[in-house]
């Protein structure tokens, strides 16, 4: 679906489907009015009303959609709005549709033409890859979106478009990476994906296979690895890196395309989930998607552990003691940790750049869930001005993140006995030693850690624009903090 911006008055367009976006408490005026029983209208937030107009605009349909109260805009709900409007648009079938573009107290057109086509693409999101029993008419895709705004905003607007439509764009294809099964996205196919990532926006690639990792000494991604047929990779993608005055941003996923604990086998029950535990990986490549196409000016590398954790006759075990990329060893007490040894490696190679700052994301631990739920991010830290960008980004993005601390008592619980670190340090505080164990690999950079687990995938619909499935979660957030990087 296209989106594109036109200055004009909304009531006069010939359209299949017009979309206003109404108020609560400000009844319309004529000819609107003229299509409702006022009754059937209150305009509280996302209500909407299908009408027919015959003539008394040219539209041929027009959605009504409320906004809730002026005097307290959401741009969150916007968001909503536009993607329960796509939907709505995607059931009449329409080929296109428009919609009024809302002046919003406080809001500038560009934002609400952002959230707007943020929320219509997110909204408009399938994974269909692999449906075979549906009807061509079930699969109906609108082509495109209009929005229609007075004719001082619609340059502004544009520039919200594009920057919403890069987005959004991100975030599918990390939707789209991390809903793939994990039989068709293994570690090789992953690298594959980034590939043409790469060549796609001319960025220069790197792919390590295990020779490679193993002449230079990625002794943790081939230990998580080895148990798999299907063998571990390493992805560099550099964007910027002409830019010798931009400052260097290393973003680094966890890849695990498949994690079934490995010797520490999880349970069988939902062990399906865990074809998701690429999530990191996914909006690492997302986010370098939407910031190729709005070619921010950063330097900014994306490191990526690609790897499937299987309990293999090779595999790793508990008692193993493996040395890592950076030279310190880590005594493995649990295999089923197996992300922060594979970001072990990666945070090491990423101190190669000299970055400004280094973010990881990762589907690291379960007990992110037990802390915070569905509804925020954990964010680790070991420096503040790093932490108060990400949450700031995650707060104007719509993705909140919540720090938790890295005190050194949390890093004094990874200390092993007869190796640097240990991988696994009981129940209690997990999502907190789990970030104090990658605390180990990140020398003196400014670094972060967002785990994701519990937001990366939703078996509910929890808004409009996340059906259920892999919600892409980590590029809004992303996206937004190396933008205000730029400012
Ligand atoms: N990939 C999992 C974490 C996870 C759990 C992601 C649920 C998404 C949903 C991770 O590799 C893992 O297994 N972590 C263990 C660590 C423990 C063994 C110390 C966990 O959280 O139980
Ligand atoms: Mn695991
Ligand atoms: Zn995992």
């Amino acid at each position: 679906m296209r989106v594109t911006v036109t200055a004009g008055d909304p009531l006069t367009a010939e359209a299949d489907l017009l979309v206003l976006g109404l108020w609560e408490e400000e009844p319309p005026a004529p000819p609107v009015a003229d299509l409702i029983e006022p009754g059937d209208w209150s305009g509280k937030a996302k209500q909407t009303l299908l009408t027919y107009p015959r003539g008394v605009i040219p539209a041929r349909r027009v959605l009504l959609i409320g906004l809730g109260k002026r005097s307290s805009p959401d741009i969150d709900l916007l968001r909503e709005v536009a993607a329960i409007a796509t939907q709505r648009a995607r059931d009449v079938k329409v080929e296109r549709f428009v919609c009024a573009l809302p002046v919003v107290p406080e809001h500038t057109p560009e934002t609400v033409a952002a959230a707007l086509t943020e929320g219509s693409l997110l909204g408009n999101y399938r994974f269909l890859a692999y449906k075979t029993d549906i009807k061509p008419e079930e699969r109906h895709d609108i082509d495109e979106l209009t929005l229609i705004t007075l004719p001082d905003a619609a340059e502004e607007a544009t520039r919200g478009v594009a920057r919403g439509g890069a987005v959004a764009r991100g975030v599918n294809l990390a939707r789209d990476l991390a809903n793939l099964p994990p039989n068709v996205l293994t570690p090789a196919q992953l690298a594959e994906r980034a590939r043409e990532l790469a060549i796609a926006f001319d960025l220069p690639v790197t792919i390590l296979g295990p020779a490679e990792m193993r002449e230079q000494g990625f002794g943790g991604i081939l230990a998580v690895g080895q148990g798999s047929a299907n063998e571990p990779r390493f992805i560099v993608i550099e964007y910027g890196a002409h830019d010798t005055d931009a400052p260097t941003i290393c973003l680094v996923g966890k890849g695990m395309t498949f994690d079934s604990g490995g010797i520490s086998i999880k349970p069988a029950e939902n062990m399906d989930a865990m074809k998701m535990d690429m999530s990191g990986a996914a909006a690492v490549l997302g986010a370098l998607h939407a910031i190729a196409e709005l070619r921010l000016p950063l330097h900014v590398v994306a490191l990526i552990g690609a790897a499937e954790n299987m309990p293999g006759a090779s595999a790793y075990r508990p008692g193993d003691i493996l040395k890592t990329l950076s030279g310190k060893t880590i005594e493995v007490l649990n295999t089923d940790a197996e992300g922060r040894i594979v970001l072990a490696d990666a945070l090491t190679y990423a101190q190669r750049y000299n970055p400004t700052a280094i973010i990881d994301l990762a589907t690291l631990t379960g007990a992110i869930g037990v802390a915070l739920g569905p509804h925020a991010i954990g964010l680790f830290a070991n420096d503040d001005t790093l932490a108060q960008r990400l949450l700031r980004a995650g707060e104007a993005a719509g993705e909140r993140a919540w720090q938790l601390p890295l005190w050194q008592p949390y890093r004094e619980m990874v200390k092993s006995e007869i190796a640097d670190v240990r991988n696994a340090a009981g129940r209690q505080g997990g999502a907190i030693t789990a970030a104090a164990f990658l605390n180990a690999f990140v020398g003196d950079y400014p670094w972060a850690h967002l785990d994701i687990a519990s937001t990366a995938w939703t078996d509910s619909k929890p808004k409009a624009y996340q059906p259920k499935g892999a919600t892409g979660v980590g590029v809004r957030l992303l996206v937004q903090a190396l933008r205000n990087w730029t400012e």
